[in-house]
């Protein structure tokens, strides 16, 4: 089967097995079968933040559980989502019905199952803020688990998922806990700025999810024209004294202090920096108004757009000693 319809790059490759899984009980008839025990196996959801370098010699698993429902205490609603559900739908479901708290979120690729792997964040607001619980399917053993906030343990673009726990789990749903009093956080000055010039003094959960939409699809790229996984490399956090050369030789690095006293510098600026901004090489390349966005310009490679990232790594490290990471799974 062609994967190319299941990864927002957009890159062309084959899986040896695919299944796709619209129950929690699929998922278990599924792995009572001993061939799926005997293969190397990838969940995917929307695959918006996968990049397919070689063929999958193994079963993908696309996870389709969908359903919404909701459960109000006091302001407090717990809202339970199917792991399956379209990121964005969810979203929309939310801002529609008064439920605050995932609107800075909007428009972010994939789906509510993958939204706690990597702690999704955007406009200043990240899935950690809202998240309440999750449940798993935990491979091993074909029982269900819940995971509390705690469990996660939840990072930038971090969790136990993505780390000890990597490989073993399945998430079948998200429980997120919002509120019916909406707590606008235009903290991030672009969403202030959008709102003003759409003269809005007193935005609601509607006009801060319309004016983030409106941000990304003027700075994203639209995956389903041009293929993307949104950010290819996490921003980089480092060290106060490392911080104090890199700005002593460039006093306009664009950066920010992170919680725990580090800081974190804005990856796309050093890209841009090093002149990768917009740049085309073969049919791969960065956005012309994203830098930190690798982009597929139709027939790329899953190998071309990482040998090009290795490119922007090595121009990074040598100009500004900072080795950018990639948020993209590679595989
Ligand atoms: N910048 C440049 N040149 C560029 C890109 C950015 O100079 O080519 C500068 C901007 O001027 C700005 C700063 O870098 O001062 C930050 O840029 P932006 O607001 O676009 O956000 P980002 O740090 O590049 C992060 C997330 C995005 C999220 C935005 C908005 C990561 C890895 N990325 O990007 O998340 O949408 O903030 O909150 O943290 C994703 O993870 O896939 C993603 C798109």
């Amino acid at each position: 089967i062609s994967l190319k319809p299941h990864n927002s790059f957009g890159i062309d490759v084959k899986a040896t097995y695919f299944a796709e899984i619209f129950t929690e009980n699929d998922l278990k008839e599924l792995f009572q079968n001993h061939l799926v025990k005997s293969q190397k196996i990838l969940i995917i959801g929307g695959g918006s933040n996968v990049l397919f370098t070689e063929d999958y010699d193994g079963l993908i698993i696309k996870i389709s559980i969908k359903g919404i429902e909701s459960q109000t205490e006091g302001q407090n609603v717990y809202v339970k989502a199917g792991a399956g559900e379209v990121w964005n739908d969810f979203v929309n479901y939310c801002v529609e019905h008064g439920f605050a708290g995932v609107e800075n979120l909007s428009l972010i690729p994939g789906t509510v199952g993958a939204s706690p792997i990597q702690n999704i964040g955007a406009y200043g607001v990240e899935l950690k803020d809202v998240f309440e619980s999750c449940t798993a399917f935990e491979i091993r053993t074909g029982e269900i688990k819940t995971f509390s906030f705690a469990d996660c343990q939840f990072g930038y673009r971090e969790s136990i998922f993505k780390g000890k726990l990597k490989g073993q789990y399945i998430i079948t749903s998200v429980t997120f806990r919002l509120s019916s009093v909406p707590k606008i956080n235009t903290s991030y000055g672009a969403i202030e700025t959008e709102l003003q010039k759409r003269g809005i003094e007193n935005p609601d959960i509607a006009d801060v999810s319309a004016a983030v939409s409106h941000i990304r699809v003027s700075k994203l790229p639209d995956p389903s024209t041009i293929g993307n996984a949104g950010s290819f490399f996490k921003n980089p956090v480092i060290e106060k004294h490392e911080f104090a050369d890199i700005v002593g030789k460039h006093p306009d690095v664009v950066h920010y202090p992170t919680a725990d006293d580090k800081i974190k510098l804005a990856a796309g600026w050093l890209i841009e920096q090093c002149g990768w901004k917009g740049k085309i090489v073969g049919e791969t390349g960065t956005w012309k108004n994203q830098a930190l966005v690798l982009v597929n310009h139709g027939n790329a490679t899953g190998a071309e757009v990482y040998h090009f990232s290795e490119l922007i790594i090595d121009s990074v490290k040598s100009t500004f000693g900072v080795t950018l990471e990639r948020e993209v799974n590679i595989l």
